[in-house]
Formats: structure tokens, sequence, C-alpha cells
């Protein structure tokens, strides 16, 4: 899941590793490097260490090889592997090493005809030593490196244009990268659905999975385009396509700096990032509003008259980004009166859904490289509807094979459990809902800026909201034990106890559900028991007084029956407060905007039950912060 390669005149072992440990918060369950080392001007040999689990496993084994000299060599890559073929253990961890010895290869993705070769190669008497479909491209490489050098090919050249051989050969996502003991000052690399861009400094480049590993080094980057083959020396880089015709990448300035991705004191990269949320949520404002209260969302590359014709919206997201499309449905639908339908990215593309150049496609995602959203864009792209990415990372693919982008400026998020990337996510659908209703006619300009004038003031809301959390902290070690704890919520509330129930899941690996506070009394109520603990999303009594009261008595029914209620209402909500074995209080805003607040103490408890228990908060076992296969 994080790959990193250099190649230059410092020793290539430690900054492959700081590169590794920078890609950490992507989720991994084993890790590993090869490093070429020079044994004399024209003898080099290929060192490979891997190991399952956590880093700190294969720096141990590192420490006990210093003899080796895998220190000095210059020319290395790196890995950090979330298992797809074949169980996260020390022999299917990358590197793989090709039968003869002289190539190791990391991949990223799935080769889908990994079995046909991996049959193929057998049955030339090739013996592998993994579970992997890695491990093809490997052999693969090693005999195609053999037939280049026999048609008279040297040197990197010869390398790139092996590489180029394997993925023509091979089906599916991958990044792979690859270094070759007879060239031992160059790395090779790949893409096809799967991302690696490219660093640029004095006399060594990098490669990686994203920037993030090698910012520290240089801030001067190159992005690929897709089905790429990419070779660096010390003295420069070499794009091609799979064929070999020459390509350009795109070079770019990253503008964050490494601080961003730091902890800053914190313990926790989350803690850090639910704290960072009134920022983030002001900074996705900026610049959309005008003086009048109005939307200008000029980036956003479709015109007013294709908004008009839009006639249907399907939002495509999964994990957290499909909560913030959940609550967008209701805004949406609401504010345009146009239809919106929520879907799992996943599960989109093959319910063969009704599209066409009227259908408007919302893909929600903070990386911009999830493949399940991405494969259901493609998909939507294909029957000819528009697609308009809200993502937060600048130059990702699901932005770039998108029709239209509005950026999210959440800054880097580094924990794997979304925090503040759902809440920017939730302000750039709020602004994408109330242009369209702007653009198309069915609100007035006062009716608008009414709202604006309320999402302006959340980021100064939440700062206070933050300040009050002590009281959650309390309560989430008093929760550390609980075997399971439901989550229910109305309304646009429904969606925050989803996230809220998905939150625990993720971080204190609990039984946790969210569900309709209404559906509840049809089935599920069952589950409660005396003492289960129910946390009651409850919307705000003013404006919709019959969802309140609904709620509230939602409230009691969970309470009649034993449950141990954890309450979250607005202030001024006295009528909760009877029921309430614990009250939270979150500051007034319109309903719809209210997920902006009420998520908030959710994350909070789930953060510090999830520490209380001892667990890796910021990457959890299993987890993955960007899923890049299907
Ligand atoms: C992974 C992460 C989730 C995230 C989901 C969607 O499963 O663990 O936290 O919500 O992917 O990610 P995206 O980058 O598309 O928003």
């Amino acid at each position: 899941c994080g790959i990193v390669g250099y190649v230059g005149a410092r020793p290539a072992l430690s900054i492959v590793l700081d590169g590794l440990r920078r890609l950490e918060y992507r989720g991994y369950d084993s890790a590993g490097v090869a490093v070429i080392a020079r044994r004399s001007a024209d003898a080099a040999s290929l060192l490979t260490e891997k190991h399952a689990g956590k880093l700190a496993n294969l720096e141990k084994a590192l420490g006990e090889r210093a003899a080796d000299g895998i220190e000095a060599g210059a020319t290395g890559i790196g890995h950090t592997r979330w298992a797809t073929h074949g169980g996260p253990t020390d022999r299917n961890a990358h590197p793989h090493v090709s039968a003869d010895g002289r190539v190791a290869v990391i991949h990223n993705g799935i080769i889908e005809n990994f079995a046909k070769l991996r049959a193929e190669l057998e049955s030339t008497g090739t013996e592998f030593a993994s579970d992997t479909d890695t491990e093809c491209a490997a052999h693969l490489l090693a005999a195609e490196l053999a037939s280049v050098t026999a048609d008279g090919g040297t040197g990197p050249e010869a390398l790139a244009e092996a590489m180029r051989r394997v993925c023509r050969r091979l089906e599916g996502a991958f990044t792979l990268l690859a270094v070759d003991t007879l060239t031992p000052d160059a790395v090779v690399g790949a893409r096809r659905n799967s991302p690696l861009v490219v660093g640029r400094g004095e006399g060594e480049y990098f490669m990686a999975s994203d920037v993030s590993a090698f910012i520290e080094h240089t801030r001067s980057a190159i992005e690929l385009g897709q089905d790429q083959v990419v070779l660096i020396t010390p003295g420069g880089v070499a794009i091609t396509d799979f064929g070999g015709t020459p390509a350009t990448g795109q070079d770019y300035h990253v503008d964050w700096d490494a601080a961003a991705a730091e902890k800053g004191g914190y313990d926790y990269f989350m803690l850090k990032e639910i704290d960072e949320q009134p920022r983030a949520v002001a900074e996705t404002l900026l610049g959309r509003l005008n003086d009048a209260g109005q939307i200008v969302l000029d980036e956003v590359r479709l015109t007013d008259q294709d908004l008009r014709d839009v006639d249907k919206i399907f939002i495509v997201a999964c994990g957290t980004a499909y909560h913030a499309g959940l609550v967008t449905k209701y805004a949406i639908e609401h504010w345009t009166r146009i239809p919106c339908e929520v879907e799992l990215a996943s599960e989109f593309r093959y319910r063969d859904p009704v599209l066409d150049r009227s259908t408007l496609v919302v893909a929600i995602s903070q990386s911009g490289e999830t493949m399940d959203t991405l494969m259901a864009l493609r998909h939507a792209k294909e029957q000819k509807a528009r697609v308009l990415a809200v993502c937060n990372t600048n130059g990702s693919t699901i932005p770039r094979e998108s029709d239209a982008v509005l950026y999210t400026h959440g800054g880097p998020e580094i924990a794997v459990a979304s925090t503040k990337a759902f809440l920017t996510q939730l302000t750039a659908c709020y602004l994408v809902g109330l242009h369209l209703a702007q653009v198309r006619g069915v609100m007035f300009a006062d009716e608008v800026a009414a709202v604006v004038e309320r999402l302006q003031r959340t980021p100064d809301q939440l700062t206070a909201l933050l300040a009050e959390m002590g009281p959650v902290r309390q309560l989430a070690n008093d929760l550390r034990d609980a075997s399971t704890v439901l989550f229910i919520g109305r309304h646009v509330g429904y969606p925050v106890a989803l996230e809220g129930a998905l939150k625990l899941k993720e971080l204190a690996y609990m039984h946790a559900e969210g569900f309709a506070a209404g559906e509840l009394k049809h089935g599920s109520i069952a589950l409660i028991d005396q003492g289960t603990p129910v946390v009651c999303v409850v919307p705000s009594p003013v404006g919709r007084g019959v969802l309140h009261d609904k709620v509230v008595s939602n409230i009691q029914e969970v309470r009649a029956r034993g449950a141990r209620t954890i309450v979250i209402a607005e202030e001024g909500d006295e009528a909760v407060a009877a029921y309430a074995d614990h009250l939270i209080r979150v500051p007034r805003t319109p309903t719809l905007l209210a997920p902006l607040m009420t998520t908030v103490p959710l994350q909070v408890l789930a953060c510090g039950i999830a520490a209380a228990r001892g667990n890796d908060v910021d990457q959890p076992r299993n987890l993955a912060k960007s899923v890049t296969v299907e």
C-alpha cells in the first residue's frame, strides 16, 4: 500500500525507511526493502529484508544485518503491504525476488491474470516462494531482462524495456518498482490505475505512492500519466508509455509543508485532525462565497446551462465519504428538488444504473484514489453522465478523470479513520447543493444567503464545541469494555449515527451499529439489554419540531428497555434532559447543517475508546487509508 524508491548518492536504506514511515498512515500489515549494495566498481549485490507486522520488525532485522553493507547502498526500494493475495506473512511481504536472484520487485494493486501467468511460469519450471500475485512480475521481469539482453540491450534502458514488456502482459491495477543487480544505479517504475509520483532532487530521484514520502527532501514532483514506465537514475528521469514511445510527466510544486504531516505535540494524528476541523471547514468555504452571500464556484468546470440540464443526481463514494453522501442527499433534494440517490461505489456499476447526459454523478473521495469510486466514475462516464469529483487530494486520479472538481481544503489527513475530511466533504457538498439551487432559481438569493451565513458561523462553533470535549473523553473511558454500542438518528442524524458506528468499529474493534431511529422498533430493538449504550443523535427542536419529538420518543423506547442513553442534543433543548444518562451539548445550527456539529463528539468518543483499549488509533488493524483495489 506504500511504495518508495530512491536512487542518488546518499545511502538509500535510511531514505527508504523514512519514506515508509511517512506512508505508514496508509495502513499496512507487513514491510520490506531491497537495496543494491556495490561490492566494487563492477560488482553489486541485492540485499532484501521483509517482515510481517509493523516497520519496527523490519528495522530490528535490519539492525542485525549492519555488517552486510545494506546501509551503504545508494539505490533502494521499500514497501508496506496491505494483503490481498496471500496472508500477511514474512514470505508474502514484498520485495519479491526473481528465481535467479537478479531483480527485486514491489507492487501495489492486483494483477488479475496472475493465476494464468503463474501456471505458465510453473510449467517452465519456475518455483514460487510466496502466494502473491506480485511474484509473477518478478519472474517475468527476470525473463524479459534476459531476452532484452540477448537482443543486445544494455544498461538502464534494457531494464526499462524489460519492464514495458512485462506491463504489456499484465491485467488489472498496478504500481510496480524494480531494481536490478546488473543495473545498480537505476530504479524502474510502472503504473496503471494505481498511484505513483516522482520526486526530483539534486543528483537524486525518488518515486513513491504519494509525495509525503519524499517532501522532506524535495518539493519538486512529477505526476505520471496512465500506463507509463518511468526510469530514474542519478542523472535524470525518462518516461515512456508501455509501448516505448517517450512521454512527459506533469511537473508540479508540492505546496504543503512537511509540518502538516507531523503530529505537532498530539498523541495521535487523529486527535490533531479532529482539532483541525474548524480551520479545515473555513478553508473549504474560503473564496467560494461572495459578499452578497452567494456561492461562487468558478473552478467547477460545468456551465450554468450544464447545471440547469441536470435532472437526476447520483452520489458515489465509500466508507466515511459515503456517509457524507447520505447527508448530502437530504440537503440537495430539499434545496434543489432534483432527485438524488446515494450509492456505495462498489455496488454502483454492477447493478446497471440508469444514467444519461443529464445525470450528474458526484464522486466523493478524500484520497482521490479509491478504486471502487474510480470504477464507478468510469462507468458513469461511459454512460455519458457528467461527473463532479469532491476530493481532498490535488492531482489524484478521481479528479483527473472527472468532468469537474471541487476540492475540499482539509490538508493532509494522515490517520486512517477519516475526520476532518468528512466535515470538509459535507461543507463542499453543501456548497454544491446551494449552487445548484441558486443557478436553477429554486432558492431566492436571500434564502441562499441565510444558509451561507449559518455555514460561515460553523468554524467558530466547532472551536467552541471542541473546547467542551472533556466529558466525552471521560465517557470513552467508561465505555471501554462495552460489548456493543448502538447509534440512532433520524433525517441527517441517521447518516451521523452510521458514521459514529463506523468510527467505533474501525478504531475500537467493537460491535457497533447505526440505525434510523424509527426503524429500530421493527426488529433491532431486540438487541437492547440492561445497560446497552445507545448514542442518540437528536435533531434541533427549532424548525422541525416533529422530527425532534419523534426522536425523543425513540429515546424513551430504548430507555424503557434498559439502554444507557448517551444523548447528543443542541444547546437549549431541555426536553431531552430527562431521558439522557449522559448529555452532550452541541451548538445550535439549522437541521441540515447539524452533522457538522453532531459528528464531532462521536469522533472524540471513538478515538477515546480506542486509546483506552490500547489500540493503534492512527493505524487500526486490517485497514488502509486509501484502498486502491476493488
Ligand atoms: C478507506 C478508508 C476510509 C475511507 C474510505 C474512502 O476504506 O479506510 O476511512 O472513508 O476508504 O476513502 P476516500 O479516500 O475515497 O474518501
